[in-house]
């Protein structure tokens, strides 16, 4: 495991989209894991920007989401499906089939899917408050695979901030499971601000601790990157 420090969002975002590109020009039938939330918004601007610029494509390569609420639709602004059309996918080359969420009717083979497309090269993550990653919440067992989860409170009052009240977020998701990312060949692990700084601490003690799931990657070690700003990297001893 790797742990880079960033002075900021962008400077993170920006860094991994070059590495991500570098990899697609090795080889542009990759297949990425992706993530939602507010940590990889910086990086899939960058992707996009710097794509454009390179004139990169993106017509060979497939995208498997980490996770996406239970019973949204894909209109919902606020379901997983929106987020990554309006953030990333519309404004690349992909083609029309080339994405894939884990939703109620294929969630029980979504693991056997992302296998039979090779497996996933590269997965960026965020982290819960609470150090979840995905929707793997504290407990998951580590042999998880994709699964149907209820979300935590603090997950819930935390997410809160994308609908219009508490009571419209979600109780439930499907989500990939521990055993799922652990498959990554590489991983990203984007981690910024201060309210994430415990859960950083407690991954970084370099053991896997069963209440906080992003400790999980502990278990992998080679190509795990840790990206962090300096106030989610504050609590760490140096
Ligand atoms: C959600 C997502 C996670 C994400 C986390 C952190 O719960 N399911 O994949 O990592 O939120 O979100 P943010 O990056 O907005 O802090």
């Amino acid at each position: 495991m790797e742990v880079i420090i960033k002075k900021s969002k962008e400077e993170i975002g920006a860094e991994i989209a070059k590495r991500i590109l570098d990899d697609i020009k090795e080889n542009d039938h990759l297949v990425l894991g992706l993530a939602t939330g507010s940590s990889p918004l910086p990086l899939y601007k960058s992707i996009v920007e710097q794509s454009k610029k390179e004139n990169i494509s993106f017509k060979n390569i497939k995208t498997f989401n980490l996770d996406e609420y239970y019973g949204l639709d894909e209109k919902n602004d606020q379901s997983y499906r929106y987020f990554m059309n309006e953030n990333l996918f519309k404004y690349l080359d992909f083609k029309k089939d080339s994405h894939n969420f884990p939703l109620a009717s294929n969630y029980e083979h979504y693991d056997e899917l992302i296998d039979e497309n090779g497996g996933i090269d590269i997965q960026i993550l965020g982290i819960g408050e609470n150090g979840h990653i995905a929707f793997n919440e504290p407990g998951t067992p580590l042999d998880s695979k994709t699964h149907i989860t209820f979300l935590s409170e603090n997950t819930i009052e935390n997410n809160a901030r994308f609908f219009k009240n508490i009571a419209e977020v979600p109780t439930k998701a499907i989500t990939m499971g521990l055993s799922t990312i652990l498959k990554s060949r590489k991983i990203y692990l984007i981690a910024t601000g201060k309210n994430k700084a415990s859960a950083i601490n407690i991954m970084l003690k370099g053991e896997y601790e069963k209440y906080c799931p992003a400790s999980a990657l502990n278990l992998k070690n080679d190509n795990v990157f840790i990206y962090l700003d300096e106030d989610a990297a504050s609590l760490i001893k140096k």
